[in-house]
């Protein structure tokens, strides 16, 4: 098991696939793009469904999340899936994907068996996403969007940040055409993990301004603990049911003491945390001929280092250098 100091568990693995992206949020990174992972510094299909392998057969993870950058990007990505899916026990899995690309492979990774897709949308104007993407991409994230659905890759969940000046107005839109398109919403607090490091907490849109602009709309009705578990997301019912919202509010309602996460960069190393400063490297192991059992044992190590929380409260709290499209979300 990977345990940590506090107690915490973590059965649930975040898995960066690779650190580029068709996308260039605002939020995210810069126009220019990043410098990215070279061939080498990335593991191989081979790599990843070892350590996949490693995690479900030894370490107690029973939920595997790919992410990126973009995953969809990743041309091994149908094949990793297909293989994790062959582990004994059979993990749980998700994507988190810009939705660009979905439309071409969401029956495929349906097939392959991946179980759902969280998809980023943070606008329902073209011209807005224009500029918060830095792309003229809107309709292929609806279309691909459409596609996860009519694959079964449900509950399809699509994930909203709004920005001051952009998009802050458009809570009840995006959550009037969630409940129609049979969406489930939420939305995401930004964070400080911007490569460009322009994240200030006074400019942010915070979960409390997101439920009062979502209830001159709606009626919202808060779910209970126990519904929420390790979830980041706390959850509302919409108009008495059965349409939910979610609101991710890593910043003012920090969720850290029931994590139940443990993250692996494109480039093999571990993560305890989405804001942690330290990384434990797992690529040299592999690369080393190291037996199965080192490995878990180094994993295990990291893991028990996991810090209480965030540290965002934190007076000195400085942002991890690795920007969170490389991290994974
Ligand atoms: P499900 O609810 O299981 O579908 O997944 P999820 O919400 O954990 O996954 P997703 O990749 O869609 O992430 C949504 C947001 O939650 C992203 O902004 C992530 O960065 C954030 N998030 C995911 N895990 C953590 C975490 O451990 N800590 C914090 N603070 N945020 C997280
Ligand atoms: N703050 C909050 N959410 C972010 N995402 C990317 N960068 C940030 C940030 N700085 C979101 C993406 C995606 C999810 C994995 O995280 O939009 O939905
Ligand atoms: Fe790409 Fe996701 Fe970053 Fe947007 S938030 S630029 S979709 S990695």
């Amino acid at each position: 098991m990977l345990v940590d100091t506090y107690g915490r568990v973590a059965t649930d693995l975040r898995v960066s696939l690779t650190d580029k992206c068709n996308l260039r949020c605002t939020y995210c990174m810069p126009e220019e793009g990043l410098q990215w992972l070279s061939k080498t510094e990335l593991l191989s299909d081979d790599e990843i469904v070892r350590l996949i392998r490693i995690a479900v057969t030894g370490l107690g993870i029973t939920e595997v999340r790919f992410t990126g950058g973009e995953p969809l990007l990743r041309p091994g990505l149908v094949s990793i899936v297909e293989r994790c899916a062959a582990l004994e026990p059979r993990p749980r899995m998700s994507l988190t994907t810009n939705g660009i690309g979905l439309k071409r492979t969401a029956a495929a990774l349906k097939a392959a068996g991946l179980d759902r897709v969280n998809v980023s949308l943070d606008t329902l104007r073209p011209d807005v996403f224009k500029t918060l993407t830095r792309r003229d991409r809107h309709k292929d994230v609806l279309e691909g969007l459409q596609a996860a659905r009519e694959a079964g890759l449900t509950p399809v969940k699509v994930n909203s940040v709004l920005m001051p000046g952009l998009n802050e107005d458009e809570a009840p839109d995006l959550l009037a055409w969630a409940v129609e398109n049979a969406y489930e919403l939420r939305f995401i607090e930004q964070m400080p993990l911007d490569a460009q490091h322009g994240w200030k907490r006074d400019g942010m849109i915070t979960a409390g301004d997101i439920l009062a602009s979502l209830r001159t709309r709606f009626t919202l009705s808060a779910e209970g603990d126990e519904e929420r578990g390790s979830a980041p997301a706390e959850r509302w019912t919409v108009d008495g049911g059965p349409h939910r919202v979610g609101v991710i509010a890593s910043v003012t309602r920090p969720f850290c003491r029931a994590c139940d996460r443990t993250r692996l960069t494109a480039d093999g190393q571990v993560r305890t945390c989405l804001f942690a400063r330290e990384e434990t490297d797992l690529r040299g192991a592999l690369r080393s001929d190291a037996p199965d059992e080192e490995i878990a044992r180094i994993w295990k190590l990291a893991m028990w280092g996991k810090k209480a929380g965030s540290g965002l409260d934190d007076p000195a709290f400085l942002q991890p250098d690795r920007p969170m499209s490389a991290i994974g979300g």
